[in-house]
């Protein structure tokens, strides 16, 4: 923990810094920022679990509590208004009492309504800065979330201090320790149900803590980009794992994922090919470079390997050009990450907003930035035997080209993801994922 406290003011006076460039610019007092409100369950007295203003986290490891508000100008210490209402029903948030605390000036707040109270008096000056919009304009705040500021914000955000670094660490740390747990519950023959219970214990985090719906795929199911159900049954025979799970530390989050054979074959192969294409893929990664580069080149690399495992006939080039690869290779390379798994700030190319999308061809890809010094990214190439995405090659003069009788052998493993958090800095490439041990 020491290492994060001394982190920890550096990161407040680079957050500061940041909200005095903007206030002063935008001609505001300050930014309130909410930490959220519950949200009830249609006809029901329950809520669902609580997810924290992101940009409320950026200041606190404060994740799990509704109704606080903390108020920054960019001069004064940050101001917490935190919630400590009496209350038998529910558990409630001790007074905080850690490295941060004395950083931070906390006034409790008992009553949720009566926030008022504690908030500046000239509120039509600050920004409020959440999701809340007819609570805030109760308030009396004349600007909610302003685009100026929100760009601003994250925009700046891609850049990490080096106690976010840390943070971002710990939770590869964390997730490195669960694949490995979930690898062997696979090769012990666990079901889908099983392997996540699994992770969930080698991690020490309920699924409602961890940063995203883990992805726990048997044999096909790892062809479904987004297969968040879990079977109970352990299926027979078994062919392939594909395990797409992160941790949160703090409220920054990892996003790992690793593909397994359960024997050697044509499957254990396609899997080697694509983790030596990864890592040459974050070799790639330095200051300078456009990440729609390293995804276009991710193409190559898939075409090339479509081609070396008769996959495919005919050259990289022609394949890309068809859209050939993009039939298996149907998502981006990845993007960027911290407070969010894909967090903001990915089209942004510049603090007052600029937008650039991705490219026509590449529509699902989350970043278009020039990669800079204390960015962090994943880097998560796939390829896939996916039939609705075939159909559309099985129409047109493309089916020639294509070696149905390696797709039916390939079908039953459902397809490949290896993904990496990578951070860049001036003169290498941290790779977290591998650096705790993860092949
Ligand atoms: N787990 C979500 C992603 O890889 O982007
Ligand atoms: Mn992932
Ligand atoms: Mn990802």
């Amino acid at each position: 923990m020491d290492l994060l406290a001394n982190h920890y003011l550096a990161h407040i006076t680079e957050l500061n810094r940041r909200v005095a460039d903007i206030v002063s610019r935008e001609n505001l007092s300050g930014l309130v920022i909410h930490s959220g409100q519950p949200h009830r369950q249609f006809l029901d007295d329950m809520d669902y679990p609580f997810k924290v203003n992101p940009h409320f986290k950026a200041w606190l490891p404060v994740l799990d509590n509704p109704h606080c508000w903390l108020l920054v100008n960019g001069k004064d210490k940050p101001q917490l208004i935190f919630y400590r209402p009496v209350d038998f029903w529910h558990k409630v948030a001790d007074v905080p009492d850690n490295f941060w605390s004395e950083h931070i000036e906390i006034k409790l707040l008992t009553k949720a309504d009566k926030v008022a109270d504690l908030l500046p008096k000239d509120i039509g000056q600050w920004a409020y800065i959440g999701e809340h919009l007819d609570v805030a304009e109760v308030l009396g705040f004349k600007t909610r979330n302003p685009d100026a500021v929100m760009s601003y914000l994250h925009y700046h955000r891609a850049t990490k201090t080096q106690y976010e670094l840390e943070c971002l660490r710990r939770a590869n740390e964390i997730a490195v320790g669960g694949h490995v747990a979930a690898k062997n519950a696979f090769y012990n023959g666990a079901s889908e149900f099983e392997i996540q219970q699994a992770y969930l214990t080698a991690t020490n985090q309920g699924e409602n803590e961890v940063p995203y719906a883990n992805i726990v795929a048997l044999n096909r199911n790892a062809s479904i980009l987004h297969y968040t159900k879990l079977e109970h049954a352990s299926p027979h025979p078994r062919q392939s794992f594909l395990i797409d799970a992160g941790a949160n530390f703090f409220g920054y989050a990892s996003d790992i994922t690793r593909t397994y054979s359960f024997e050697k074959n044509i499957f254990s192969d396609l899997i080697a090919a694509m983790n030596r294409a990864q890592l040459e893929l974050v070799d790639l990664m330095k200051s300078g470079v456009k990440y729609v580069d390293l995804h276009i080149e991710t193409h190559k690399k898939i075409g090339q390997i479509m081609l070396d495992f008769n996959i495919a006939t005919g050259d990289v080039e022609g394949l890309i050009e068809q859209g050939i690869t993009n039939v298996f290779f149907p998502h981006g390379l990845g993007h960027m990450l911290g407070l969010q798994v894909h967090d903001m700030g990915g089209f942004l190319h510049d603090e007052r907003g600029t937008h650039i999308s991705a490219p026509e061809a590449h529509p699902f890809l989350r970043c278009t930035r020039t990669l800079a010094v204390n960015q962090v990214l994943t880097i998560e190439p796939g390829i896939y035997i996916i039939d609705s995405l075939l159909e559309g090659l099985k129409q047109d003069k493309r089916q020639t080209q294509i070696n149905w009788d390696t797709i039916d052998k390939l079908r039953p493993f459902g397809g490949i993801r290896i993904e990496d958090n990578v951070i860049v800095h001036a003169d290498r490439n941290e790779n977290m994922t591998r650096e705790y041990g993860l092949d």
